[in-house]
């Protein structure tokens, strides 16, 4: 695994010196106290998922020769286009590889990873690098006081390899529902909406959300799934080592353990330190936690986003 965070904080004091908010309203209706900002405007999501990558081709000794597919999970994106993948290969020299990004909000990583997994199952690839990098500042109202307390910046990422032990990727669920895709979106900037001095005015290229439709399908899709995958693979709470859920509100991880009758112990959080990175955060959670798994542990990992998108995979942790 492989990360990257930028140095700077922003913490719920500065935020409220820009909207008004305060610090107990954001940590009780949140969970977060400080998100990191990548201030360097010369630096974007590219950059972040090129020194995630870097970082398991070191840990790793590999030759960036030997990446066959480079997925990166973002909704903010360098460019439109070229993909930022494209980018980031270009920064570790991955000459080899062919690389794409694929767009499913916090869903993100959770469907690069299906996607990476089918990759190597099929037996044609046999080095893929999935990585969640999201520069959401980039797209944050900081007068917005519903948004702008929400996200951060970051990237994190795995190597996938193939493998004939039993700790592999065993399962995974993923939905998708465009119904209710109003309710989390940026407006501006795409071919519906080609950036004008109309879209700029009316602030279109920010997030747009409403927070509680947004939070009440949150939090019924990630418990479903996460619940489902337990059922159909013969998990109960006591067999599931790790849950590695999307960091989007503390209430939606919360409502979620419990469904799953999990130890709260047994719940990756970083949400206080980082905010919600979107594509990021479950690889996030992975790396702050690699010291303490296991060879063998059981993980569910689960997620939703803008889309609506949503997913749970349950993996043996294989190192
Ligand atoms: O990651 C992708 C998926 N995204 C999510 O899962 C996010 C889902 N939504 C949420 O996490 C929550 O809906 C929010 C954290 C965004 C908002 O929390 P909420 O408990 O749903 O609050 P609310 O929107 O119902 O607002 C409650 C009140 C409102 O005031 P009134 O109308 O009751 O007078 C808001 O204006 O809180 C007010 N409010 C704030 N107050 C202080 C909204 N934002 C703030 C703020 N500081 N930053």
């Amino acid at each position: 695994m492989g990360h990257y965070l930028p140095d700077y904080i922003l913490t719920n004091q500065e935020l409220e010196k820009l909207v008004e908010t305060n610090d107990e309203w954001i940590l009780t209706r949140t969970g977060i106290r400080e998100r990191r900002i990548l201030k360097d405007p010369d630096k974007a999501s590219a950059f972040m998922a090129a020194e995630a990558a870097r970082e398991i081709l070191e840990q790793r000794n590999l030759d960036p020769a030997e990446i066959d597919v480079i997925i990166v999970a973002t909704v903010t994106p360098d460019y439109m286009f070229p993909a930022t993948a494209c980018i980031a290969q270009t920064m570790i020299g991955a000459n080899n590889a062919f690389a794409f990004d694929l767009s499913a909000a916090c869903s993100g990583f959770l469907f690069a990873l299906v996607t990476g997994t089918n990759m190597i199952e099929s037996g044609r690839y046999k080095k893929v690098l999935v990585i969640g990098s999201d520069k959401m500042s980039a797209i944050t109202d900081y007068t917005d006081r519903t948004t702008c307390i929400l996200f951060g910046d970051g990237a994190a990422g795995v190597l996938l390899e193939p493998s004939e032990d039993e700790n592999v990727i065993i399962d995974n669920i993923m939905h998708s529902e465009g119904d209710m895709s109003n309710t989390l979106i940026q407006f501006g900037g795409g071919s519906r909406n080609p950036a004008s001095h109309e879209t700029v005015d009316k602030k279109m290229h920010y997030i747009y959300q409403e927070g509680r439709p947004v939070f009440k399908r949150a939090t019924e899709g990630m418990a479903d799934v996460s619940v489902e995958i337990m059922k159909k693979n013969n998990l109960s709470g006591d067999d599931v080592d790790w849950l590695v859920p999307h960091q989007a509100n503390l209430r939606i991880i919360d409502a979620t353990a419990r469904r799953m009758n999990l130890d709260p112990a047994k719940v990756m959080i970083n949400i206080d330190k980082y905010g919600n990175t979107t594509a990021a955060t479950i690889p996030l959670c992975l790396y702050d936690w690699k010291d303490r798994l296991n060879k063998g542990d059981k993980l569910v990992l689960a997620a939703f986003g803008g889309g609506y998108t949503w997913g749970a995979t349950y993996l043996k942790w294989a190192i």
